[in-house]
C-alpha cells in the first residue's frame, strides 16, 4: 500500500501565521486609508472603526478556521495512514512463518511477532525489557557484533548467518537469521530488524546425516580392509598353488636332469677311465692332456648350463618385463627336451613370428611346460606311435599366439570343458589337477591373455594368446 500524504509540519504553521499577518496588515492599512478618503468626520470614523474591528475579527476567525481545519484534516489523514500501516505490518509479521523482531541500536527489543515470543518461551510484554544480546549465549556476542559493524551498518543488511538463542527456561537452540537496518530521516541508523528461523530440526537432520555418513565411512573402511585382506589371502593361496605346481614340475625336472646329465657324465667318466691306460702306453702327451681338459670343460660347462636353466626357471618373477615369446618357449623346450628325447617324442618348433610381450617370462615358460608335460603323459598312457608335438608361434592382431598340438588322440568331449578347473585330473594320485588351472591363472589373470584348448583330427591343440 502506498499513500501520498503531505506531512503537516512547522512550515504549515508558519504559513498560517504568515497569511494571518499579511491579511491583518493589509486590512489595517487599506481599510484606514479607504475610510479616511471617503469620510472626513472624525466621530463617524471612530464609530465605523469599531464595526471595522468586529468585521476584522469575524473575517480573520473564518480564515483561521479554514486554515487550521485543513491542517487538522491533514494530520488526521496521516494518523489514519500510520494506523493502517501498523495494522498491515502487524498482520504481515504475524502471518509469516518465521519469527520477527526489531531492536534499537542498543539492541533493546522494540517489536516482535507471536512466533518470536513462543520460540523463546516468554510471556507477553516480558521481552520488551530485554536486548537481543540477553537472549544470545555469550560465545556469539563478539561474532554478532562484528556482523553488525561490518555488514549491517555499512551495507544495510547482513548475510544469512547462524547463531543460538537461549529460551526463558535456559535451553539453547540454533537459529538462522538475516538482519536489516532502518535509518531515520537524517540517515542515522535507528532500528535493526530480523527474520529468524529455528533450525533445530535441520541441525538434527544434518547431525544425523553426518553421523550416518561417518558410520558408513567406517563400515566402508572396514569393508575395504576386509576385501583387501581377502584378496591378499586369495593371492597368497594362488601363490602357494603356483609354487606347488612349480615344485611338481621340479620333481619331474629332477628326472629330466638325470636324463640330461647321464649322457655327458658317461662321456666324462669314459674319458677319465681312459687316462690310466693312456698313461701306461705313454700316450699322455701335452696335446692329449689339453684335448682331454677342453673336452672335459665342454661337458662340465654343458652340465653347469643345465643347472643354470633349471635354477633360472625356479626363480620367481618379481615384476612384469618385456620378453621374447620365442625365448620363453625355447627355455621350456630345453627343460623338457631330455625326457622327450628319452621317450622318443619328436618336437617341432615352427616360429612364423616372434613377439615381445609384457609379463612374467618364467611363468610363461611354466605354462608351456605344463602343456608339453601333459602331452608327454598322454603319449605314455595311450602308447602313441610316433609321438609328436608341433609348436607354432605367430602374431595375430598385434598379439602373440602360440599353438601347441599333439597327436595323442585328444581330450574326451565330456571333460574338455573341465580341464582348466582346479584339481581336475584323470591321472589318479599321479596328477594333482593344478597344471592347466595354474596355466589359465598365469595367462589370463597375470598377463591379461587367453588360453584354450580344442581337439583336432589327431589330438589336443592348445593355444595361448597374450
Ligand atoms: N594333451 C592332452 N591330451 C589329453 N588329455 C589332456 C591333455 N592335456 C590335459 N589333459 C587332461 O586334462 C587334465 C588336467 O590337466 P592338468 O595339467 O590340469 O592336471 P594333471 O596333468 O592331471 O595334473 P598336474 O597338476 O600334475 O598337471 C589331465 O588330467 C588330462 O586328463
Ligand atoms: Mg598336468
Amino acid at each position: 500500500m502506498n499513500i501520498n500524504i503531505k506531512k503537516p509540519d512547522r512550515y504549515t504553521v508558519l504559513k498560517i501565521i504568515g497569511v494571518y499577518a499579511i491579511f491583518s496588515c493589509l486590512w489595517i492599512y487599506l481599510s484606514d486609508t479607504a475610510l479616511g478618503s471617503v469620510i472626513s468626520d472624525p466621530a463617524l470614523i471612530t464609530r465605523i472603526s469599531v464595526y471595522k474591528g468586529f468585521l476584522f475579527v469575524i473575517i480573520t476567525s473564518v480564515l483561521l478556521y479554514q486554515l487550521s481545519s485543513r491542517y487538522l484534516l491533514e494530520s488526521r489523514q496521516l494518523k489514519e495512514v500510520i494506523k493502517n500501516k501498523d495494522q498491515l505490518f502487524n498482520l504481515l509479521s504475524e502471518s509469516i512463518m518465521d519469527a520477527y523482531v526489531s531492536v534499537d541500536m542498543t539492541g533493546k527489543i522494540l517489536q516482535y511477532n507471536e512466533i518470536y515470543r513462543s520460540m523463546l518461551g516468554y510471556e507477553a510484554e516480558e521481552l520488551y525489557s530485554k536486548t537481543y544480546t540477553d537472549l544470545t549465549p555469550e560465545k556469539w556476542h563478539s561474532k554478532e557484533r562484528k556482523i553488525v559493524e561490518e555488514q549491517v551498518i555499512p551495507r544495510g543488511y547482513s548475510e544469512i548467518y547462524e547463531k543460538e538463542y537461549v529460551r526463558k527456561d535456559g535451553t539453547v537452540f540454533p537459529i538462522e537469521l538475516r538482519t536489516q537496518l532502518v535509518r531515520d530521516d537524517e540517515g542515522k541508523p535507528s532500528i535493526m530488524w530480523a527474520i529468524i528461523r529455528d533450525i533445530t530440526e535441520r541441525k538434527q537432520v544434518q547431525d544425523e546425516l553426518a553421523f550416518k555418513t561417518q558410520q558408513l565411512e567406517e563400515v566402508n573402511q572396514s569393508l575395504e580392509k576386509r576385501v583387501e585382506e581377502a584378496i591378499l589371502e586369495i593371492r597368497q593361496r594362488d601363490q602357494a598353488l603356483l609354487l606347488q605346481n612349480r615344485l611338481a614340475a621340479m620333481g619331474e625336472m629332477l628326472s629330466n636332469i638325470a636324463h640330461q646329465w647321464r649322457q655327458p657324465l658317461n662321456s666324462l667318466s669314459l674319458h677319465t677311465q681312459l687316462l690310466p691306460s693312456e698313461f701306461k702306453h705313454g700316450g699322455l702327451s701335452k696335446e692329449y692332456i689339453d684335448k682331454y681338459v677342453d673336452d672335459a670343460m665342454l661337458i662340465i660347462e654343458h652340465l653347469s648350463s643345465t643347472i643354470d636353466d633349471f635354477s633360472f626357471f625356479f626363480r620367481p618373477d618379481k615384476e612384469k618385463v618385456a620378453f621374447s615369446v620365442q625365448h620363453s618357449v625355447a627355455r621350456a623346450i630345453k627343460l623338457i627336451k631330455a625326457s622327450y628325447d628319452y621317450n622318443n617324442i619328436e618336437i617341432v618348433m615352427n616360429c612364423i613370428d616372434d613377439h615381445i610381450i609384457q609379463g612374467y617370462p618364467n611363468e610363461y615358460s611354466q605354462v608351456i611346460l605344463n602343456i608339453l608335460s601333459n602331452a608327454k603323459d598322454a603319449f605314455l598312457t595311450r602308447k602313441t606311435v610316433n609321438p609328436k608335438v608341433i609348436i607354432t608361434m605367430k602374431v595375430e592382431d598385434g598379439r602373440s599366439v602360440v599353438t601347441i598340438s599333439d597327436n595323442a588322440g585328444g581330450i574326451p568331449d565330456e571333460i574338455i570343458n573341465k580341464v582348466f578347473e582346479p584339481l581336475f585330473t584323470t591321472k589318479g594320485p599321479q596328477g594333482s589337477g593344478i597344471g592347466l588351472f595354474m596355466s589359465k591363472y598365469i595367462i589370463e589373470r597375470n598377463m591379461n591373455g587367453l588360453i584354450n584348448v580344442r581337439n583336432n583330427e589327431v589330438g589336443a591343440e592348445f593355444w595361448v594368446k597374450v
